[in-house]
């Protein structure tokens, strides 16, 4: 039985991927394995405990004693692992610098051991910085504004660097912002919903007007199973939908769903380096047969009905120590400058 083995499974789009997999490939066996840092969930394992073709496995990237005798047993490797969130990479960039960019040569050290199994890095559209007009393409300058995504770039660099220097066979993956559920509430969908949910401000950084190109979770991991079946190694592949939208008309449609005010739109101080445009060219992905099925809105739709019906999951979460003393050091600031 083949085996696929996802590090940084347990998070938003490791528990989406592992559910993907699972029910689309009943011929394969997935391990996840995960360090469990606070984007992961207990109840997102807990999901999968039943079936035998999955196991669990808690462990650090950067242990590579427990994970070789892992990686020796994949056919597949899919790196989600990392630290995502861009304000925490402002406050932390430490963390980000460990699991992102060393934790990512780890992998690829290992792999340099095991280069009959095809390694997909997961990476991000990010690494692009802002894009004011057109798209990116793959060829596009690298060109981060955030300790996030300079490491993400950084681990880009190394796969590439691997794939040239020593024959590992990765592929890179650069998508676009997420949406759909199981996403930890501290990015702007599920954090805008839970907050409209418990009738909190809606914290809106600068004007608002900052566009982001969205997918729905679902989308983005069959862009993955399409890419480990038909991508070329050493190359590199965006994941884009075309679906562009800005931060406060995300806001307005979240009111609008939960019949709540708009009035709970609240504009706060900014993020520094804030990027104003991600957009990305994915023909080369277009090109293997795929594009995206579920158009922003009803992604949307979907999310929003995932947070009303799970309040037990993100509750857990929002009440958490760790998410509290996250919330108020990013916002307790950002509301007092608010307009
Ligand atoms: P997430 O923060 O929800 O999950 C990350 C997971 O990695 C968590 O389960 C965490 O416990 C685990 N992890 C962190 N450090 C680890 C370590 N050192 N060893 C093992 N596990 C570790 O993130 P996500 O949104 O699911 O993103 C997954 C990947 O996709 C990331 O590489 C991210 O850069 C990339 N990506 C995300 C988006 C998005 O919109 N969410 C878009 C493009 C790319
Ligand atoms: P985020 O979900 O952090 O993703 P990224 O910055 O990685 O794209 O943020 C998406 C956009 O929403 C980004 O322009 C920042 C903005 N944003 C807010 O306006 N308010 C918030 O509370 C958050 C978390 C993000």
């Amino acid at each position: 039985m083949p085996v696929l083995l996802i590090t940084g499974g347990a998070g938003f789009i490791g528990t989406n991927l592992t559910r993907y997999w699972l029910e689309n490939h009943p011929d394969w066996q997935v391990i996840v394995y995960d360090k469990m840092t606070y984007a992961a969930s207990h109840r997102n394992i807990e999901l999968f405990e039943g079936c035998p073709r999955f196991s669990f496995f808690k462990g650090d990237i950067a242990d590579r004693q427990s994970l070789e005798p892992l990686l020796a047993r994949a056919d597949l490797i899919i790196n989600l692992a990392a630290e995502t969130h861009v304000d925490r990479s402002l406050m932390d960039p430490e963390s980000f610098l460990r699991t992102d960019l060393i934790g990512t040569y780890n992998l690829l050290e290992l792999h340099r051991k095991y280069r009959d199994k095809k390694f997909i890095q997961v990476s991000t559209d990010e690494v692009y910085g802002s894009v004011p007009e057109g798209k990116a393409t793959e060829d596009s300058h690298l060109n981060p504004s955030s300790p996030y995504s300079a490491t993400k770039a950084g681990a880009d660099l190394l796969a590439i660097a691997y794939f040239k220097s020593y024959g590992v066979p990765v592929i890179i993956t650069r998508c676009c912002n997420n949406l759909g559920p199981f996403q930890y509430p501290e990015k702007l969908i599920p954090l805008l919903i839970t907050n409209a949910l418990m009738d909190l401000p809606l914290p809106i950084y600068g004007d608002g007007k900052q566009v982001r190109e969205w997918i729905y979770v679902d989308d983005h991991c069959r862009a993955l199973d399409i890419i480990a079946d038909r991508g070329q190694i050493g190359q590199i592949y965006n994941i884009g939908t075309g679906y562009e939208r800005d931060n406060l008309s995300i806001a307005t449609q979240i009111l609008n769903l939960l019949n709540k005010p708009l009035s709970l739109i609240r504009f706060v101080a900014d993020r520094p380096a804030h990027d104003k445009r991600y957009a990305l060219d994915w023909q080369k992905l277009k090109n293997l047969g795929w594009s995206p099925v579920v158009p922003f809105e009803e992604a949307l739709k979907r999310t929003v009905e995932f947070y009303v019906s799970n309040v037990t999951w993100w509750r857990e979460i929002r009440e958490s120590p760790v998410f509290r003393s996250y919330y108020e050091a990013n916002y307790g600031w950002r509301f007092q400058d608010s307009r």
